[in-house]
């Protein structure tokens, strides 16, 4: 797929996903998010993808959320295919078994958040500003934002932001745990990378059963969780880089790890 609004490069195993409509603050309409679900698909596809970046164009925002202008005379029939569009690529990202980082460097308000949540980890600048702001557009969210805000806050928080329409600092949104680190802008890339490449080091099968076993286990019973995560970790026994793992533990050396 021939991409216009976002830029897609691999490079050491990293794929960095752009959103690329900087003029509109990387407001996200339907075609960009068949973009993105395109490149999510060859992340997940490509064996030579090991971790994924999502961030924004330009020293102003990640994305400034869903676009306005394409929504505002929505019928809601299309408003429900665009929200199914957004939902279905968020959860291909989310329980894709790559690790993601979204490196956010500006506004993410509404579907920004939104987007930012649905990757495994979230990298701030200082000047990050988060929030769910669809109340004053008499709207909800609908990319996800009522579900895994609360389970990444906590309940009153998430209802404070989704109720109130406010937005939070990278400071705060640390605080909270929204956000995994803050940086600097001009080092956030940079980070981002580093800790990326590492990601991308890691034992391939491991990361898909630790990523499983998290993404899966959430929402089930104590006891199915638990027998969802012993069974994962009983499968990493099949893999020849469990043995290497623990061989160079033992070896006191560095593990090569091959993917098998
Ligand atoms: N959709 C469409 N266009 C947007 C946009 C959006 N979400 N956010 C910003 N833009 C456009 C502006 O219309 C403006 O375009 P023009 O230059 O053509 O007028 C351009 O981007 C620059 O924006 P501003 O002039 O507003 O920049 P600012 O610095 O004064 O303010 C801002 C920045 C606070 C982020 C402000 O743009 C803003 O509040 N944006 C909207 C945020 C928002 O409400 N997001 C939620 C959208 S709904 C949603 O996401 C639903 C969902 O859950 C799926």
């Amino acid at each position: 797929m021939e991409y216009k609004n976002i830029l897609f490069t691999v490079e050491e195993g990293v794929a960095i996903i752009t959103f690329n409509r900087p003029k509109a603050l990387n407001a996200m309409n339907s075609e960009t998010m068949r973009e993105l679900k395109d490149a999510v698909t060859v992340c997940k596809d490509d064996d030579s993808v090991k971790a994924i970046i999502l961030t924004g164009a330009g020293d102003k925002a990640f994305i400034a959320g869903a676009d306005i202008s394409e929504m505002q005379n929505l019928e809601p029939q299309d408003a429900l295919k665009f929200m199914e569009l957004g939902h279905d690529t968020l959860r291909l990202l989310e329980t894709l078994p790559k690790p993601s980082i979204a490196a956010i460097n500006g506004f993410a308000l509404g579907g920004g958040t939104e987007i930012s949540m649905a990757c495994d980890m979230r990298f701030a600048s200082e000047n990050a500003r988060f929030g769910q702001p669809e109340i004053l557009l008499g709207l909800i969210p609908g990319w996800g934002g009522t579900q895994r805000l609360p389970r990444l806050i906590g309940m009153g928080r998430a209802k404070e932001i989704v109720l109130g329409g406010g937005q939070l600092d990278a400071q705060r949104a640390y605080e909270v745990g929204l956000v995994n680190k803050i940086y600097p802008a001009d080092r956030l890339m940079e980070e981002t990378k580093k800790f990326a490449k590492k990601l991308a080091g890691m034992p391939v099968f491991t990361m898909k059963m630790a990523k499983h076993s998290i993404n899966f286990g959430y929402d089930l019973s104590l006891d199915n969780a638990i027998r969802l995560e012993v069974e994962c970790c009983a499968q990493c026994f099949s893999t020849k880089d469990q043995k290497e793992g623990m061989a160079a533990f033992l070896e006191k050396r560095k593990a090569n790890f091959t993917g098998r």
